[in-house]
């Protein structure tokens, strides 16, 4: 939560922090601030809302300076308010801080500061950091930097300047992203890869307990406690367009669209030639290790979790072993028993999100291998893991997990072959015929693309209704919630996904004229289940949108709507039906005029508990 920038170079940092803040906005958006360094002086301006409120003022009252840091909030401790947003100042306006994470113990830190003489503006823990440089400073800001962060508890990026050092920007990293961007005759910081795209493809990335002290053309890494660290920098093939509309009117339409090219992507690069092998260039866990493994759990939050849970359908068919899936914030609060031989896999988006990391720790203290599925190169979820695979999907910076879903889908149909494959619990044969079904994905995925008329359709029709429920049984069960979740959301409409057969335990209670329900009915193993559970909704009066097989005319009987997906092996269906659901919650929020990319009170990265 919460975006960094920080720019020192030749041009005018103003215009550089505030792109730079507008591809950070995912991670927060309540407040936004920026501070420069002119002629000896801290300026800072900060606006409550969006960026965009402080480019309004920006635009009146303009900063100068060819240093400076800028900051977007997501409100841990105090409302959002100008006076809360960040940069923060000591007393004498000289120090100015940006933080992303939470200052634990900050109430104690408050009251001793306050008691001696310092002054506090806001109700922010991040401002104690500033007075806390202060209260060190003599002559010399790194220490000053170094004594301040010994005092702090919690987790925090940080970036810092200071009048008397006109041309030093000092970042910090425990616990929560942040990156070096490498320029000529210039260098960033910022909490993603994002924000520096435009300037440079040149990446530090920072390890926990240590910092940078830049300026213009020089870059020295050290840990918090002093130690020179040489780290180099990493080529980032990610292409700034990726983290741009392009045309599109919100992100989360582009991401959506993007997901053909995204899988034939992950399969082009993980997928032989002759459809006989996968590979994972960069899993490092030796296969002898996994061809033990005996039980899989997977942790993971949100769509992520919805993935994991897809994934257990997928692995338990495939590797023939038990898998459970936990939400992380469950997972690391309970006494889990992780059987002999286990392997936990974390699926994460974002690689930040606090309680899958804690989730990690908690089973690696438990003693199983690590593996995550991971989107953002260099993340900590990548760092604290026996093993990593990219979903590569791209940046992602709708708030709404679209993309990044489906690729884990991708991987974790993936993986499922190989570990079969490790296990002998899949034949040859197999694993070409599922390869190859797998190939079609892409064109399945974009013929949907092209026909949106019946979801257009269902958009106008039912935007307004007040509850949504979806329904899919066995491996689209989990595509159920994630429908429910998608449309919450982004438009606010409150929706539950459920597994079809526990209808009748409860949620046939709600059916009626008024509320819609998303049946998946492609066809499966179990789609007489789900045509019987139509009809009892059906003659209960309730709306039908069914998600139904291209050539099944008599699901049209029972059926309201009926978005039709091609043919697919029922194994791989989740990831066109995800599609749908996808194109429905985004069509509904802006037929409700919701802000679609930055949902309310939402954030991107969940970096805090
Ligand atoms: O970055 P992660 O994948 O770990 O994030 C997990 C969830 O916070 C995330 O999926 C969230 O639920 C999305 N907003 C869903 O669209």
């Amino acid at each position: 939560m919460c975006g960094i920038i920080g720019y020192i170079g030749n041009e005018q940092a103003q215009p550089i922090l505030l792109e730079g803040l507008k591809q950070l906005e995912y991670r927060g958006y309540d407040s936004a601030g920026i501070a420069t360094l002119i002629k000896g002086s801290v300026s800072v301006r900060k606006e409550k809302g969006k960026i965009a409120a402080l480019e309004k003022l920006l635009d009146k009252k303009p900063l100068k300076g060819t240093i400076g840091l800028g900051h977007t909030r997501w409100a841990t401790h105090g409302i959002p308010n100008q006076s809360n947003a960040h940069p923060h100042v000591d007393c004498h306006g000289d120090i100015a801080v940006v933080h992303n994470g939470i200052v634990e113990n900050y109430e104690e830190l408050k009251e001793k500061l306050m008691q001696e003489g310092h002054r506090f503006n806001s109700a922010t823990d991040t401002e104690v950091i500033a007075h806390l440089i202060e209260k060190f400073y003599k002559d010399d800001l790194e220490a000053a930097v170094r004594a301040a962060i010994r005092e702090i508890k919690g987790s925090f990026a940080l970036g810092v300047i200071s009048a008397k050092y006109p041309d030093t920007i000092i970042g910090i990293r425990y616990a929560s992203p942040l990156v070096i961007g490498l320029g000529k005759g210039e260098n960033f910081i910022a909490s993603d890869i994002t924000a520096v795209l435009k300037h440079t493809k040149d990446i530090i990335f920072l390890e926990d307990n240590e910092m940078v002290i830049m300026n213009k053309d020089s870059v020295k890494i050290t840990t918090i406690g002093g130690r020179p660290v040489q780290r180099d920098a990493v080529k980032i093939n990610w292409d700034i367009s990726q983290a741009q509309k392009s045309g599109y009117p919100h992100f989360m339409l582009k991401e959506i669209a993007e997901q053909p090219t995204v899988v034939e992507s992950i399969l082009n690069h993980r997928v032989s030639q002759g459809k006989e092998s996968v590979y994972f260039e960069e899993l490092k866990i030796q296969e002898d290790v996994l061809s033990k493994i005996e039980n899989i759990n997977i942790v993971a939050c949100g769509t992520a979790y919805h993935a994991g849970l897809c994934g257990k359908y997928i692995l338990e068919e495939l590797v023939k072993i038990p898998v459970a899936v936990d939400v992380s914030s469950e997972f690391r609060y309970r006494n889990p028993i992780l059987g002999k031989n286990a392997l936990t896999i974390s699926i994460s988006q974002s690689g930040e999100t606090a309680d899958t990391l804690a989730s990690m720790r908690e089973a690696k203290r438990l003693g199983a291998t690590i593996l995550s599925i991971v989107n953002v190169l260099g993340s900590t979820v990548t760092r604290e893991s026996d093993g990593i695979i990219y979903t590569h999907a791209g940046p992602e910076i709708g708030v709404a997990s679209t993309k990044a879903y489906t690729a884990q889908l991708c991987i974790l149909y993936l993986f499922a072959i190989y570990m079969g494959m490790l296990k002998g619990a899949v034949s040859q044969q197999k694993v070409k015929e599922l390869l190859s079904q797998m190939q079609q994905l892409p064109q399945i995925i974009a013929k949907l693309l092209a026909d949106q008329k019946v979801i257009l359709k269902v958009s106008k029709e039912q935007h307004n209704k007040k509850c949504f429920l979806y329904l899919g049984r066995n491996i689209n069960f989990p595509n159920a919630l994630e429908g429910a979740l998608k449309l919450k959301e982004i438009s606010y409409i409150h929706a539950e996904g459920y597994a079809s057969g526990e209808m009748k335990h409860g949620p046939i209670a709600l059916i009626d004229k008024d509320m819609p329900v998303v049946c998946i009915a492609t066809a499966s193993s179990v789609y007489d289940k789900m045509t019987s559970n139509i009809q009892e909704i059906k003659s209960r009066s309730g709306i039908v949108i069914s998600i139904a097989t291209e050539g099944d005319e008599r699901i049209k009987h029972h059926s309201d709507y009926v978005i039709y997906i091609p043919p697919v092996n029922e194994l791989f269906s989740p990831i066109p039906v995800a599609v749908c659901l996808q194109l429905i919650a985004y069509y509904i929020a802006v037929k409700n005029n919701r802000d679609v990319d930055q949902p309310r009170n939402l954030a991107k990265s969940v970096t805090v508990e």
